[in-house]
């Protein structure tokens, strides 16, 4: 997003400024200058002190011209002067704007360089997440649990240039401070035990910002559009049509790229819809190196590719989730289990358009809040409809959240089994993957919420989507889960790690991959 955030008219109005303080310095300098000169020679020498006004002395001024022109000519000159101090004030103050944004600019330049610097030399992200951040296949080697050499294999490593489409700083940050357990993608912050301080963790965010490509999200785009015609910069009101033209054909153009990988990749075999070639993006052709694709954290062993696990694509296996390596998201199979209610789509199948009301499926209509959030069709105590979601528990600022999926300790032994024959395939309900339980309103109630394997403790604000409607299920998809908030089946982790896609997946291709979940059996 940062190629439409910056100004050209800073540093031209500052530009301007400098040459008019030049301009004034050297006038003065001159004036002062001439006067010294004119002092100098037209001084003539004391010829000695006398009572009386010698011969050759011409008399001073008289009192009538010294009360009269004298001092007139003197106030005037005194105005004039004060007239040029007071015009320079204001222009001083008013270019102090542009300067404190040249400041900015420089800080975040010094901070972008210093980032890049750590990003290809110091901590070797490049490795990994190759030049310009677009991903790539990472080494990876698996230990058991005592640190033993089992295998080597490649992990793709997601595209960074768009990290902050799908994260905010503060998640980006996280991931920085404690790794992803599990995974080739180690702690680097202090906080986790690694190297940086969260000095440089700031430099490398800020860097990641600088790659950003441009946002799909509309809201974003169009809070972007309307505030060019308003920007304090004049070059920036005055090429506002121009510049908003731009955004649009550059998410179109995105978008469109998307759209033919999916259908590339539809076409050629690979996926039998466009909604699991989604969930499964750039399985085979590398495609944004797997950075929109969900299958790299719902499926077991998705980033370690098909060759290494076959059966990625296998019933049973694909979204099923949870596990190791990768398995840091939850199964999503049974998929209308998780959304049990269809009322937002229409009995042919079909999407509602925005502003259309859904019908349940007993034909009655469901009434919408002004988001477009389903109500559940029950009024409080005040009136108000209650709508379906969220059951607070405590504050989120005392949510002290244990979760074994993101903290350093890494993934729970007991959380997820792990197939030492990396065959990933909990084939069998016996020994394969089970989800964590359901969460129960009556685990709400008390001060503190553990649910088994520990994954989430006490006071956090758990976000159940009980009668989930697909419109609930593609804004869950579009916004991403909110850090200190668990979400789903057990409040999985509450580290805000499922990315949001409204800013990197065209709405149509959210809607696509609403109902391939959806449709999982
Ligand atoms: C040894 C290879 C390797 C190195 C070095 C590495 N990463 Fe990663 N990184 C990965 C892999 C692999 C993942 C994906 C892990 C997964 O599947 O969840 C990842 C994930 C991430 C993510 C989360 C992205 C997402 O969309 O899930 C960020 C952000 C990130 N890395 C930034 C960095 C930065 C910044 C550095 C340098 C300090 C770095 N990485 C160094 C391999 C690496
Ligand atoms: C970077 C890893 C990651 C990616 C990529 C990802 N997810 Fe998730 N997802 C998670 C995590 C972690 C959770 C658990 C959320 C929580 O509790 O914070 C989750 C939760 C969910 C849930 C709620 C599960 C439940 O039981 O209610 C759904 C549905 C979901 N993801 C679908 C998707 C889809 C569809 C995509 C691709 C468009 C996707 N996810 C991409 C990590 C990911």
């Amino acid at each position: 997003m940062s190629d439409f955030v910056l100004g050209a008219g800073g540093p031209i109005i500052a530009a301007n400024f400098r040459a008019i303080g030049l301009t004034i310095s050297v006038l003065t300098v001159l004036a002062f200058l001439a006067l010294f000169v004119r002092n100098v020679f037209l001084a003539r020498d004391e010829l000695g002190s006398e009572v009386e006004l010698a011969a050759n002395r011409r008399p001073y001024l008289s009192d009538e011209e010294l009360e009269g022109t004298k001092l007139d000519r003197s106030l005037t000159f005194a105005l004039v002067v004060l007239g040029i101090t007071s015009l320079i004030l204001p222009f001083y103050w008013l270019a102090e704007p542009g300067r404190q944004d040249g400041a900015t600019d420089l800080k975040t330049e010094t901070f972008e360089i210093r980032g890049e610097r750590l990003y290809t030399g110091g901590a070797q992200c490049v490795n990994c997440h190759a030049a310009g951040g677009v991903g790539g296949p990472a080494p990876y080697v698996f230990q058991d649990a005592d640190g033993q050499f089992l295998a080597n294999a490649t992990w793709t490593a997601p595209a960074l240039n768009n990290v902050l489409l799908r994260y905010s700083e503060e998640e980006v940050t996280y991931i920085l401070n404690f790794g992803r357990p599990g995974s080739p993608m180690a702690a680097w912050g202090t906080p986790g035990g690694g190297p940086l301080t969260s000095q440089q963790v700031e430099y490398l965010v800020a860097y990641l910002a600088s790659l950003q490509v441009q946002t799909l999200d509309e809201v974003a785009i169009n809070e972007y559009i309307a505030s060019l015609s308003e920007s304090e910069d004049a070059a920036e009101r005055a090429a506002s049509e121009e510049l908003a033209q731009d955004v649009v054909v550059a998410a179109d153009k995105l978008s469109d790229e998307i759209r033919e990988e999916v259908a590339r990749s539809v076409e050629a075999g690979e996926f039998e819809t466009a909604g699991e070639a989604v969930f499964n993006l750039g399985l085979f052709s590398g495609f944004k190196a797997g950075s929109l694709s969900c299958a790299r954290c719902h499926t077991q062993g998705w980033s370690l590719g098909p060759e290494t696990s076959p059966d990625i694509l296998e019933p049973g296996i694909a979204a099923c989730g949870g596990g190791n390596p990768s398995g840091i998201a939850p199964s999503l199979c049974g998929g209308l289990e998780h959304f049990p209610d269809d009322t937002w789509l229409k009995p042919d199948g079909s999407w509602l358009e925005f502003g259309e009301f859904p019908v349940a499926l007993d034909g009655s209509i469901i009434e919408l809040d002004d988001k477009g959030n389903p109500q559940t069709g029950s009024l409080d105590e005040d009136g108000e409809p209650i709508g379906y979601e969220i059951l607070d528990n405590g504050d989120l600022a005392d949510c002290a959240f244990e979760s074994g999926l993101w903290e350093p300790g890494g993934i729970a032994a007991d959380a997820y089994p792990f197939d030492p024959d990396f065959t990933f395939v909990p084939d069998d309900s016996e020994d394969g993957f089970e989800d964590p339980p359901v969460l129960q309103v009556s685990d709400l109630n008390g001060t503190t919420a553990v649910l088994s394997g520990g994954r989430l403790g006490g006071d956090c604000t758990i976000v159940e989507m009980p009668p989930r409607t697909s419109r609930a299920n593609y804004d869950f998809l579009y916004n991403g889960a909110e850090a200190g908030r668990g979400y789903g089946r057990g409040g999985q982790s509450s580290g805000g790690m499922m990315p949001g896609f409204g800013g990197t997946l065209p709405p149509d291709l959210i809607e696509e991959v609403v109902n391939y979940i959806r449709g999982l059996e």
